[in-house]
């Protein structure tokens, strides 16, 4: 870093606390006066399985995130979120759209790690995956103030993803092979595989990007969302990419 190695963005280093405890994400739809918690998630960061390696975008992700419990989040909704947004509206500056707030959960308590004003990536799969077609019926309402009257019918299930990565990734990575198996694989409403980094070129499908593909399932419980992910994961011929095979495990 001090070898000049981030450029501009090296020129400045700040110090701070170093938080112990368990990540986790948590995902919360406002309008700019209501808030609407609409489900957690867990990423793996590091590229090896058991958490080795050079950190990444995120190598996989299930919800919900065991690890945030219902108290958590109420208290997080309480002390942290719901102060956030109504500072922001007394500021005059209303937020509007979706708050990632990403805590760090140690003794049966969360502390604000960030606030991302998106989805995560992978983690938006996942939430996807379990909220389905109200997705949209609750952006709307988010977008037209009327969040106070939405409801998220939840199902009691889990879902799971996993990156499906180019060798060499998060370092140089070569792109342009070919994968094949992804037509005979299922595209329901509990197994998916999204592009992240694909083209199609003569009718094949080609990787372009570091991390490709996500292999979601979901499950009534984490182990079968993860059954199934792998399962779908296995399917895929694809020598040139490659997975964790442990998403999950802390859940697990
Ligand atoms: N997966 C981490 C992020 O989207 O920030």
């Amino acid at each position: 870093m001090f070898g000049g190695e981030f450029g501009a963005a090296g020129a400045e280093v700040v110090i701070e606390e170093f938080m112990t405890g368990e990540e986790a994400s948590f995902f919360i739809l406002t309008d700019g006066t209501h808030a609407l918690p609409i489900g957690t998630a867990q990423d793996h960061k590091r590229v090896g399985d058991g958490d080795t390696g050079p950190n990444t975008g995120g190598m996989g992700a299930y919800s919900p995130a065991l690890v945030l419990s219902d108290t958590i989040a109420q208290r997080a909704m309480d002390e942290i979120v719901l102060p956030t947004i109504r500072e922001m509206a007394r500021r005059g500056t209303p937020y509007q759209g979706v708050l990632y707030a990403g805590l760090m959960i140690e003794n049966g308590q969360g502390r604000l790690v960030e606030y991302n004003a998106r989805f995560g990536d992978p983690e938006c799969q996942v939430l996807m995956m379990r909220l389905g077609a109200q997705a949209l019926d609750l952006l709307l309402a988010c977008a037209e103030g009327r969040l106070d009257q939405a409801r998220v019918n939840w199902a009691d299930d889990h879902a799971l993803t996993v990156v499906m990565a180019a060798k060499g990734y998060p370092g140089p990575y070569s792109k342009g092979s070919i994968i094949r198996g992804l037509d005979a694989l299922p595209e329901t409403s509990s197994q998916m595989v999204f592009h992240a980094g694909t083209t199609e070129r003569d009718g094949q499908i080609t990787a372009t990007g570091g991390r490709v593909l996500n292999v979601t399932a979901r499950g009534a419980t984490l182990a079968e969302a993860q059954a199934k992910a792998y399962a779908m994961v296995d399917a895929i011929d694809w020598p040139e990419g490659f997975c964790r095979r442990d998403i999950g495990w802390r859940a697990l």
